[in-house]
């Protein structure tokens, strides 16, 4: 049997659609429901939902053979798992965001302070600048640090920009492009290589 993890949201929508497309269906993942789990006994496969940033947990460990993460996701956590396909859905950048009246040059003697829901992917940046920076992590909502005076700037997600633009924030610097890639656990991909081809080559066309 084939184990899918697929993140719980917006984002595990598009990627389910995208398995639907490929001929994988799971009855009752449309019904709305608490249901997490999905068989189709004629494929042999079971999907999942967990939390988006619970994927490549699921993965690393085995418990799902293959699932879809978002690249900021991999990038945070950096899970010991294959990364086999972009998905080309979901796709925005990670980017440093401040008021649009900020000035890097008056935080220039001390840590700038960097709110974010991302303290990896922050510190990997802001070292390779030879920035000091002071992390304060949240979960959500981040915009409002820097116009309540917590942080000098964020580093969040940006899509189409509108929550940026809403606060009166803009972006200052892009990380990286994200979208959501299709993962694998290492030990079944070499074992369970063959279906998981597959599912690459259906997913492609
Ligand atoms: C993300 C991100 C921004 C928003 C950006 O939040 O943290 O707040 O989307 O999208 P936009 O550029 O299209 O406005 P999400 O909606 O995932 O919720 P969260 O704040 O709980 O992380």
């Amino acid at each position: 049997m084939i184990n899918i993890a697929l993140p719980k949201g917006r984002l595990g929508e598009k990627d389910y659609h995208l398995f639907e497309k490929a001929g994988y269906e799971f009855e009752g993942v449309h019904e709305a429901g608490r249901r997490l789990v999905f068989v189709n006994k004629e494929l042999d496969m079971r999907c999942f939902w967990v939390k988006p940033f619970d994927v490549p947990v699921y993965v690393e460990r085995g418990v799902a053979d293959i699932g879809a993460a978002g690249k900021d996701i991999l990038m945070e956590r950096d899970p010991d798992v294959y990364e086999l396909l972009d998905l080309n859905v979901g796709k925005c950048r990670m980017c440093v965001a401040g008021l649009e009246e900020f000035s890097e040059s008056e935080c220039r003697n001390r840590a700038l302070r960097v709110a974010t829901e991302f303290p990896n992917i922050a510190r990997d940046y802001y070292s390779g600048l030879g920035r000091e920076i002071d992390v304060i992590v949240l979960r959500g909502s981040l915009e409002l640090a820097p116009v309540l005076g917590l942080s000098d700037v964020i580093v969040d997600i940006v899509e189409t920009g509108t929550t940026l633009r809403e606060n009166n924030l803009a972006v200052i610097a892009t990380i990286a492009e994200l979208s959501a890639r299709l993962i694998a656990n290492k030990s079944a991909f070499k074992f369970k290589g063959e279906a998981i081809h597959e599912i690459i080559r259906r997913l492609q066309h």
